[in-house]
């Protein structure tokens, strides 16, 4: 049967950054505050008239040069992501537009932080029933346009960015498994306030977060998530050379990690530098460890996210 398996990976980070020591000036916070409770030091933020689908691009082709494939081959895009350039067309379309491989599928997945993993999954399924050899995912977020900067219970966490793989074919599995979830009833713990047929606030709509109920419930889904994975694989948790996390906050990212017996050199940890990205945040992570030459050819990695919905899942790669 054929399985998949990641060709390439890329990443994009805005120029502009803001720090905790901006933030600092903005809001009732501290450096110390934001660095202790989250671990986050500073976050990118894109430049006035840079969108989502721009970041994503400059990742896809990132992931397309890392591996040595051309746009044009490319017969599937799926970006995960919740802050689109427009309502429609999606971002994978408009993607797909700027790499001129037209007329293939192109689709925007809106599952939160989980939105990588949620557009693995679904691209690791095409290729594995054959509809797909050549296919890009992408997770890319603006979060920084739906947080409200006088709140200091969401401007301390979110950022932007975006990063991408290239998946084919192949013999050997790269693509172990995924797994995905979503329980839909704590709207009221995290969300976006406004929205098409909901309406928009004149005022603006922003991320609304119970930061310390998520926080619970993240560490908790995602102890389970990352069992799950290496049950259905028969793994156990010493097979694991890397954990790739989503990166909320450093607190979450260590529980995840002690429920797996890792120490932290065994987790590639950017949320200092990059704050939640959201779907854009384990591409990110991964690219970061694979330039930086931690993640090699034949790893096992466990990737995994946590959104709002609440959205969660995992990946299991070998790399
Ligand atoms: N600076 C200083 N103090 C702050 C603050 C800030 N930015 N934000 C909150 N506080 C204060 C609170 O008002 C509260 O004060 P009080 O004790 O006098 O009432 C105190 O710090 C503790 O607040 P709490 O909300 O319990 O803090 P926390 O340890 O839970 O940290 C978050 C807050 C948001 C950092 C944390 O809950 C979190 O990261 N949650 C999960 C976020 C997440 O993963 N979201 C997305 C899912 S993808």
């Amino acid at each position: 049967m054929t399985r998949s398996r990641i060709l390439g990976t890329g990443s994009y980070l805005p120029a502009g950054l803001l720090t905790n020591f901006d933030l600092e000036k903005r809001m009732d916070t501290t450096d110390a505050w934001i660095r202790e409770r989250t671990g986050i030091e500073r976050r990118h933020i894109v430049a006035p008239g840079e969108t989502t689908v721009d970041m994503a691009e400059h990742a896809a082709r990132a992931a397309l040069t890392a591996a040595g494939r051309a746009a044009r081959e490319v017969d599937l895009i799926i970006v995960g992501t919740c802050t689109p350039d427009l309502i429609f067309p999606n971002c994978g379309v408009m993607l797909q537009g700027r790499l001129g491989n037209l007329g293939c599928p192109a689709l925007s997945v809106e599952a939160a932080c989980s939105g990588f993993i949620y557009a693995l999954s679904l691209a690791d399924k095409f290729i594995r029933a054959g509809e797909s050899k050549l296919a890009l995912v992408v997770g890319a977020e603006s979060l920084s346009k739906l947080t409200n900067m006088n709140d200091r219970g969401t401007a301390i966490l979110f950022g932007d960015g975006a990063g991408a793989v290239l998946l084919g074919p192949a013999a050997e599995p790269g693509i172990l498994s995924t797994h995905l979830h979503a329980d839909g009833s704590h709207l009221e713990l995290l969300r976006c306030t406004g929205g098409v047929s909901a309406g928009f606030h004149p005022e603006g709509d922003y991320i609304k977060m119970a930061g310390s109920e998520v926080f619970k419930i993240a560490v908790n889904m995602l102890g389970r998530a990352v069992d799950e994975a290496l049950e259905a694989n028969q793994l156990g948790r010493e097979a694991l050379t890397w954990l790739v996390p989503h990166q909320a906050n450093i607190r979450i990212i260590q529980a995840t990690a002690k429920k797996l017996g890792m120490s932290m050199d065994r987790v590639i940890v950017t949320v200092a530098d990059h704050g939640n990205t959201s779907s854009a945040s384990v591409p990110l992570a991964l690219d970061v460890g694979v330039r930086d030459g931690r993640i090699k050819r034949g790893d096992l990695l466990l990737l995994e996210a946590f959104g709002g919905g609440f959205t969660w899942g995992s990946a299991l790669v070998r790399y």
